[in-house]
């Protein structure tokens, strides 16, 4: 059994603690350094998050085959719930609370290589939330026009390619450099302020209720099995 306390940003086994509670240490303890607590750092967090926007953007990778060839057939409601999630928790709390407000200001305040993405990637969240709102717009009915499919399969695709390479930069060069440029304590105290920030955006775990909206698309559409996802051997 697991216990998650998000309000140390610490992950311990529920072995460890009953080990503890039986020799009479005092719970507090079991988040000394002796403990097997692992904490999720600022980096770390913001990277998972963008494991739930790449599981987005898979999600509309598989669907632009489908609205090319039977845009009838296709569940328009799940995308727009995809959509959604990506507008809520990429767009709004990864990019907006996060990313502008203490990311980008402190890389390029730090200079350097990294701080020239700077303008290129604030364009790119622009040109990602005008994108997100037309997607929702064509899926907001239920279904999706004859008229339409064309459209949003090159949506799809441009949002992707944009993403991918935009996600990309931000965890080799963006996150890196922003770590390079605080203390220790600095990071701790950002790890703290970002998990409050999360709180007040989502009223608890946002992260935890972002992969579980992810997990219900991917089942609705098919697409939770992996498996189908392993390609064959080439031929020779
Ligand atoms: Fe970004
Ligand atoms: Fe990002």
């Amino acid at each position: 059994m697991t216990i998650i306390d998000r309000s140390r940003r610490t992950l311990m086994t529920f072995g460890s603690l009953t080990a503890i509670a039986a020799v009479g240490t005092p719970l507090l303890s079991a988040c000394s350094k002796d403990s097997d607590e692992k904490e999720v750092g600022a980096v770390e967090d913001l990277m998972r998050e963008h494991g739930v926007l790449r599981r987005a953007l898979l999600v509309y990778t598989e669907t632009v085959p489908k609205l090319r060839a039977d845009a009838g057939s296709i569940d328009a409601s799940a995308l727009n719930r995809t959509a959604k999630l990506f507008q809520d928790f990429g767009e709004e709390y990864h990019e907006r609370k996060l990313e502008e407000a203490y990311i980008f200001p402190k890389v390029k305040q730090a200079g350097g290589p990294a701080a020239a993405y700077v303008d290129t990637l604030l364009t790119q969240h622009q040109r990602g939330r005008e994108i997100t709102q037309y997607i929702l717009n064509a899926t907001a009915s239920g279904h999706i026009g004859t008229a339409d499919a064309e459209p949003l399969a090159r949506a799809f695709e441009g949002l992707v390619l944009m993403y991918q390479n935009h996600a990309a930069r931000e965890d080799t060069i963006i996150f890196p450099a922003w770590k390079n440029a605080l203390s220790g304590d600095e990071l701790q105290e950002l790890g703290d302020k970002f998990e409050d920030i999360e709180k007040a955006q989502f009223g608890g775990d946002g992260f935890e209720n972002a992969v579980k909206q992810i997990g219900d698309i991917e089942q609705s559409l098919g697409f939770a099995d992996i498996a189908q996802f392993t390609p064959s051997v080439p031929a020779h």
